[in-house]
């Protein structure tokens, strides 16, 4: 198919793509037949691969019986339980709360903004308009996720339209630690930037902090240091902003707890799920509001400020909960942070001595090979050698799916800009055979090695 010939607005408009026809397990094949191995669930999407029996039998059943009934006069089946069943797996403060459905991450997190915004209205503190979130941040692209974003090139073309958001600097040791600074340390400075950012809104002015507890697509399967939200939590308990835990592409599993703050020991306010939520099945994001939030609503207005057409589809909500059904079932869960391991050694193995190898990183099967041009200074490529892309395009020439991005871009203290090295990501499913994994591993090395040899022949 010639690309530019298309009616779909693709990413790009002027180059072609395969034509995806088929899924089977971690596969995905076009009408010839050719195969590629999906290493990466999309964007860390697709856990149970991409033709989950179980998961198709609930659509089926559900889109036999009703796939949609307007969330303002019905409720509906699916979404009552699938709510029922996150809040159950949510951390204590969630009892009595509420779970909003809607169709994307993005979404999700504007409606996290709206909801943080309506609780203050609520509690009778309108002067709270106003919120902070980090640098290298990703949350998403409708107007108000993309203002918490601190995603330079993404927000460029917007800048006019965007509200204006404090920032914290990122959690990102790997970068941003000084030389002999210990993890406790950096972890301390990181979460003080959050106190400056607070005291620059000024006292009762912030709704509420924003992050993604496991930084994604902008960083790379970036942890915190160890203590950084536990302290970033009592830094807002102290001025009263809500936490909004951005969990689109790094809950769910994916990490290997059902939320990824779990191994922080905190509890968000409000939490954002999308990407595992549909594992690709449907479109489907989630936010989960906690009893305190959720019971200053019902006490007063009783309204919710932002209703959308689609909110709680029934179809949508029916193949999420045959998703967490099927994690169940299969004790998937389980299976994250062993094969995880497996993934970070074969990668370690493979690539861990090559000099433009800068990092390995990550949690669970969200995985993270970050390249530089110096390993030793840490110096990315020139962007101008579009290695993600090149990396990108070797990989799909290889039968391979995984997620490369340019590296994030910071100012640094004295005002330089600066650019980590171009990163890509590795999601697998959970129902990767070790084989499977060890699969990816070579096929994403034989990517890197390709697409670096020729960056290094432009030399
Ligand atoms: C952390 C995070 N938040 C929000 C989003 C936006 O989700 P969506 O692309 O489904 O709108 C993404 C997408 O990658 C993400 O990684």
């Amino acid at each position: 198919m010639n690309a530019s010939l298309s009616p779909v607005m693709h990413r790009v408009l002027d180059a072609s793509l395969p034509l995806a026809e088929a899924g089977e397990g971690v596969w995905i094949a076009d009408a010839s037949g050719r195969r590629w191995l999906d290493a990466s669930g999309g964007a860390a999407v697709s856990c149970l691969g991409h033709n989950h029996p179980r998961v198709l039998e609930a659509i089926r059943d559900q889109a036999g019986r009703l796939a949609y009934a307007h969330s303002g006069f019905f409720a509906n089946a699916p979404s009552e339980a699938l709510a029922e069943k996150l809040l159950a797996r949510a951390p204590e403060t969630f009892r009595g709360g509420a779970v909003l459905f809607l169709g994307s991450g993005s979404e999700a997190m504007e409606a996290a903004i709206k909801l943080a915004r309506q609780y203050w209205l609520e509690v009778g503190e309108p002067g709270r308009d106003r919120f902070v979130a980090r640098d290298m941040a990703y949350h998403g692209n409708t107007l108000g996720a993309l203002a918490l974003g601190g995603h330079p090139s993404r927000r460029a073309p917007y800048a006019p339209l965007l509200m204006d958001v404090a920032r914290a600097p990122a959690a990102f040791a790997h970068r941003l630690a000084r030389a002999g600074e210990t993890e406790t340390a950096y972890a301390a400075r990181a979460a003080a930037g959050l106190q400056a950012a607070l005291d620059a809104n000024g006292p009762g002015r912030t709704a509420a902090f924003a992050a993604e507890t496991v930084s994604g697509a902008s960083l790379g399967a970036a942890p915190a240091p160890a203590g950084y939200f536990a302290r970033i939590r009592e830094i807002c308990d102290a001025d009263g902003a809500l936490f909004i835990a951005d969990e689109v592409m790094c809950g769910m599993g994916r990490c290997g707890t059902y939320f990824a703050f779990e191994q922080e020991g905190v509890a968000p306010d409000l939490i954002v799920i999308a990407k595992g939520l549909g594992a690709g099945f449907m479109p489907v994001s989630a936010v989960l509001v906690s009893g305190r939030v959720a019971g200053a609503m019902r006490a007063g207005s009783a309204r919710l400020a932002n209703g959308h057409t689609y909110m709680s589809h029934a179809l949508a909500c029916a193949g999420a909960l045959a998703v967490l059904e099927t994690i169940e079932a299969e004790d998937l869960l389980a299976r994250v942070t062993p094969l995880g391991a497996h993934l970070d050694a074969a990668l370690r193995d493979l690539l861990g001595e090559d000099r433009n190898v800068g990092d390995i990183r990550g949690r669970g099967l969200f995985r993270a090979v970050e390249l530089v041009a110096d390993r030793d200074t840490g110096a990315p490529f020139p962007a101008s050698d579009g290695l993600a892309d090149r990396v990108r395009a070797e990989g799909m020439a290889g039968g391979l799916i995984c997620y490369p991005s340019p590296g994030a871009e910071w100012i640094e203290p004295d005002g330089t800009p600066a650019r980590c090295g171009d990163h890509l990501l590795l999601a697998p499913a959970f129902i990767s055979t070790e084989a499977e994994i060890e699969q990816a591993a070579e096929r994403a090395v034989g990517a890197v090695r390709r697409a670096l040899g020729r960056v290094r022949g432009r030399a």
